[in-house]
C-alpha cells in the first residue's frame, strides 16, 4: 500500500490536525515528517479538544501507529509531557509511538540562542514561535548537532551536551549580550532521558519501509504549510524545514515512487501568524470577524492569527510545489453569513497584472491582489450531509476554487468534530471546466 501526504497550502493552521485525525479511522501508519512543536494541530471528537504539537494526529485511533520521522526536531521535555497528558486520557502510547533515533533534538540553549536572535532583530524579527526550532536546524545542518540515539548513551550525551552548550554560552555572551546557561545542569537534566525515551526510540525509516512492504497504508502529516517552507515560502519569514512535498520523503526516508496520493489542506480563508508578507490580509471589520468566528488564535502561542481573503495564486503555486491531487477545505463554516466574499485571481504588480505568486518577499510586499467577488450564504452549513445539500452559493465558492486550481475537493470541513466533514466522492466532485 502506498503513501498518502497530508500538506499545509497556506501560512499553517490550515486544519490539518483534524483532516489527519479523520483520515487515520482507516489508516496504520500515521508519520510527522517535519518541524518541531512549533506545531498545533487540534483534535476534537465528542466533548473532547486536544492540541498535539509533536505526536502525530492519529494517537487517538487504537489500531495506528503513529511515528516522528528524522526530519522532525524533538524537543524532549515537551515530547515526554505530551506522551503523558495522551496516557492520563486513557490512550496507550508505548507501542504505538515510535520515535526516529535519528531525529535532532531541541535544547535549552536552541530557544535562549532565537530568543537572543529575535530580540537583536527588532523589527526585522520573523515572529517565531519560540520553540528552538530555527537554531536546532542549524545544529543539524552544521552537523553539531545531538540526536535522539545519542539521548541514550549517558557518557556520548554528557561530552556532547557539554560541548555544545559550551560553544553556544560562547554566542550568547560575545555576540548577543545574553545571559549564560549552566552546563551542569543541562547536562544533569538530559542524561536522565535515556530511560524515559527507551521504548519509543528506533530505526523508524526501516520500520516505514517494512510496513510499506507489508502492504500497510501510511499517511504522512505534514506541519506548518507550503508558503512557511524554507525554500519555496516567503523567505526569510518562514520555519526552517520543509512542510511541501519533498519533506516527506528526506523526513521519513520513504521513497517518492510510493507517494500517490498528496492531499493539500486549504482554508476556506487566509491567515498567518507572526510577521511577513500577506497580501490579502484584512485590517478590517471582516478581518475581526474572521478571527473571532474562525477563533483564529495560535494554538501553540495563543498570538492572535492575521486574517484575510482567500489567495487563489497562492494556493495555484502551492498546488503546483506539492502536485496535490486532492485538496480538503476546511471552515467554510466560518464565512457563513458574510454578504460577499472576496478570493484573489490575480496580483498587480508595477502596472502590470501577473498570475505569478512572487514568493521573493521585496515583491510580494508590494503587490495588489486583484479579486473576484462571490456571494455569500446564510444557512447553517453543519446541516448538510452532501456536497449538494450545501447552500448553492457555497457550492458556487467551492467549484470557483477547484476550477481555478484545476484540483478537485475531496473534503470539506464545516467544524471542528469529526462528524462535521463531507466526503466528496470524485463522481459527485463539481466537474472541473
Ligand atoms: P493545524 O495546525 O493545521 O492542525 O490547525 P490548528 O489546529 O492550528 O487550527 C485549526 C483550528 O480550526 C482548530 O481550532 C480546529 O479545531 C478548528 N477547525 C478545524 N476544522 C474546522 C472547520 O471546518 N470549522 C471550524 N469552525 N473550525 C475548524
Ligand atoms: P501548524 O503545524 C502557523 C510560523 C511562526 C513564524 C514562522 C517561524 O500548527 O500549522 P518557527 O517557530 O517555526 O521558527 O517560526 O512560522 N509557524 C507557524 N504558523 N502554524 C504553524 O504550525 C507554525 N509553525 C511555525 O509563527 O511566523
Ligand atoms: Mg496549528
Amino acid at each position: 500500500m502506498p503513501v498518502t501526504v497530508v500538506i499545509g497550502s497556506q501560512w499553517g493552521d490550515e486544519g490539518k490536525g483534524k483532516i489527519v485525525d479523520l483520515l487515520s479511522e482507516d489508516l496504520d501508519v500515521v508519520a510527522r515528517y517535519q518541524g518541531g512543536a512549533n506545531a498545533g494541530h487540534t483534535i476534537c471528537w465528542d466533548d473532547q479538544e486536544f492540541v498535539l504539537h509533536l505526536v502525530p494526529s492519529g494517537i487517538f485511533h487504537d489500531n495506528t501507529t503513529c511515528v516522528i520521522g528524522n526530519g522532525v526536531v524533538i524537543d524532549p521535555v515537551a515530547v515526554m509531557d505530551e506522551i503523558k497528558t495522551i496516557q492520563d486520557l486513557g490512550y496507550d502510547v508505548e507501542g504505538r509511538l515510535l520515535i526516529s533515533h535519528n531525529a535532532h533534538l531541541i535544547m535549552p540553549y536552541h530557544k535562549a540562542v532565537e530568543q537572543a536572535r529575535e530580540r537583536l532583530r527588532d523589527a526585522d524579527a520573523i515572529g517565531t514561535t519560540g520553540r528552538g526550532i530555527g537554531p536546532a536546524y542549524m545544529d543539524k545542518f552544521a552537523r553539531t548537532g545531538i540526536r535522539m540515539v545519542d539521548l541514550l548513551d549517558r557518557d556520548t550525551l554528557r561530552a556532547k551536551l557539554t560541548h555544545a552548550i559550551e560553544a553556544k554560552n560562547n554566542l550568547l555572551r560575545s555576540v548577543y549580550g545574553a545571559e549564560e546557561l549552566n552546563v551542569d545542569a543541562i547536562v544533569d537534566e538530559y542524561v536522565e532521558f535515556d530511560r524515559l525515551v527507551d521504548p519509543y526510540v528506533t530505526d523508524t525509516t526501516q520500520y516505514l519501509n517494512r510496513a510499506l512492504a507489508e502492504g500497510k497504508h501510511v499517511l504522512a502529516e505534514g506541519a506548518q504549510g507550503s508558503l512557511l517552507d524554507v525554500d519555496f515560502g516567503t523567505y526569510p519569514y518562514v520555519t526552517s524545514s520543509h512542510p511541501t512535498v519533498g519533506g516527506c520523503c528526506t523526513g521519513l526516508g520513504v521513497p517518492p515512487t510510493e507517494i500517490n496520493r498528496v492531499i493539500g489542506i486549504v482554508k476556506a480563508y487566509s491567515t498567518r501568524v507572526g510577521n511577513g508578507p500577506f497580501p490579502t490580509e484584512l485590517d478590517d471589520e471582516a478581518g475581526e470577524r474572521l478571527r473571532s468566528v474562525g477563533h483564529e488564535f495560535g494554538a501553540t502561542t495563543g498570538r492572535p492569527r492575521r486574517c484575510g481573503w482567500l489567495d487563489l495564486v497562492a494556493l495555484r503555486y502551492t498546488a503546483q510545489v506539492n502536485g496535490f491531487t486532492d485538496i480538503a477545505v476546511t471552515k467554510l463554516d466560518v464565512l457563513t453569513g458574510m454578504d460577499e466574499l472576496k478570493v484573489a485571481t490575480t496580483y498587480r504588480y508595477n502596472g502590470k497584472e501577473s498570475a505569478r505568486f512572487p514568493s521573493e518577499t521585496q515583491t510580494l510586499e508590494k503587490v495588489e491582489p486583484q479579486y473576484e467577488t462571490l456571494h455569500g450564504w446564510t444557512a447553517d452549513l453543519r446541516q448538510a450531509t452532501s456536497f449538494e445539500e450545501l447552500p448553492t452559493n457555497a457550492q458556487d465558492y467551492l467549484t470557483f476554487v477547484q476550477d481555478f486550481l484545476g484540483v478537485r475537493i475531496s473534503l470539506v470541513s464545516m467544524g471542528p468534530k469529526r462528524t462535521q466533514t463531507i466526503t466528496v466522492p470524485p463522481a459527485d466532485a463539481p466537474v472541473v471546466a
